[in-house]
């Protein structure tokens, strides 16, 4: 990988070198994938060239990318670059096995990798000309790319009609906590949670919007960043406010992103979901996910005992990585030999949602199999 580094000083919001920029696409001038490289955000914006599958695959792994609508398409071009790759190996079939092996492991809880690889098989699956195979994968990664920006603009419209009747009833600016980044970042475009609001800013709806700061990766710090860019005010707070600030009338509604609903509305996201779910629950807050079709699981009936969830390194807990001096650099917390949990995500019971905010509209935790014909 080739990192270009270049500083934020007066970027816009997606916008780089005069382009509007998206989290991945496929370079026509140097024909290669490039992705922007999460990690550095948001001190400095670094473009990273993927140029195999084992590349995307320590991308996905390591979180250069993230997020479960992103995570999908990086997988779908992954199997793009395996294709291409096996070309060169004196056993194909077995070199594309192990990549996809690889691949399909490198995140267990977004089930938008399975969806995205499953979908790009069944695409190639009877074609048996590798030449052939590699160019349908390559226009259908492109294609799931501009879907996931067209999903990600509909629920955003959707999503704005609960701002805006909220808005009517209050008559001022609407307060919305969200937890982690379901931002841009996390897909190919407007993300899912926060599209509605960049919608509320297009139409001036005053918006307020508290950002749990998100340990241990403190995604919070990717979505403050963006919401900054796009002149929405915003708030980081610890992950252990939000509860005070519901019971205090300071928060109007929820609105979090997903890594996997199953069938009947129950729902996986960042660590710590959970717990907002239930305060607002308690204070009789509105909680809404924002919810990609591609994201939803029909193989599960529920989510608490049958979704895995991603267990990551101790170290994230146990060290904090930031800017000091304009040089990325990590501190330690605890002191050595403590041994520390690292949980990725967690459950949200359906009870606790009071609705999806999808492509099609918003719909009901127990009307997601009849919203969607199932
Ligand atoms: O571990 P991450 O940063 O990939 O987790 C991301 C989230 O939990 C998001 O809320 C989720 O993927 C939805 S993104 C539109």
């Amino acid at each position: 990988m080739f990192p270009v580094k270049a500083t934020t000083g007066n970027l816009l919001f997606m916008i780089y070198n005069g382009k509007k920029l998206r989290t991945i696409w496929f370079d026509t001038d140097e024909n290669v994938v490039k992705i922007i490289d999460q990690r550095y955000l948001p001190f400095e914006m670094v473009i990273e060239s993927i140029t195999t599958c084992d590349e995307m695959c320590r991308a996905i792994t390591d979180m250069y990318l993230r997020g479960a609508p992103l995570i999908g398409v990086a997988a779908a071009y992954g199997v793009w670059l395996a294709l291409l790759e096996c070309a060169n190996s004196s056993n194909p079939q077995e070199a594309f096995r192990t990549s996809m092996e690889r691949l399909s492991t490198t995140r267990p809880t977004a089930v938008n990798l399975l969806w995205a690889i499953n979908r790009v098989m069944r695409a190639i699956d009877g074609v048996s000309d590798l030449k052939e195979r590699t160019t349908i994968t390559f226009k259908l990664a492109g294609e799931m790319a501009d879907e996931d920006a067209d999903i990600c603009r509909s629920i955003g419209e959707h999503g704005l009609t609960i701002i805006e009747n909220l808005y009517r009833k209050l008559g001022r600016p609407i307060q919305v906590l969200t937890h982690c980044n379901a931002g841009a970042l996390a897909t190919v475009d407007y993300g899912t949670a926060t599209s509605p609001m960049y919608i509320a800013r297009e139409r001036n709806i005053p918006i307020h919007v508290w950002v749990d700061e998100t340990r241990p990766r403190n995604q919070g710090r990717l979505t403050s960043w963006e919401l900054q860019q796009a002149d929405i005010d915003n708030t980081v707070i610890c992950d252990n406010t939000g509860g005070y600030l519901m019971q205090q009338g300071k928060v109007d509604m929820v609105i979090v992103g997903t890594d996997r609903v199953t069938a009947n509305g129950d729902v996986a996201n960042k660590i710590g979901t959970y717990l907002k779910a239930l305060a607002a629950h308690d204070n009789d807050i509105p909680f809404y996910v924002a919810l990609p079709s591609p994201t939803i699981d029909w193989s599960l009936e529920e989510g608490v005992s049958s979704i895995p969830i991603e267990e990551r390194s101790p170290e994230e807990v146990l060290a904090i990585d930031g800017d000091i001096d304009g040089k990325r650099s990590s501190v330690r917390l605890f002191s050595s030999g403590i041994k520390a949990k690292n949980y990725g995500f967690d459950i949200t019971p359906a009870r606790l949602v009071t609705g999806f905010i999808t492509e099609k509209g918003i719909c009901k935790p127990n009307e997601l199999k009849t919203f969607f014909g199932r």
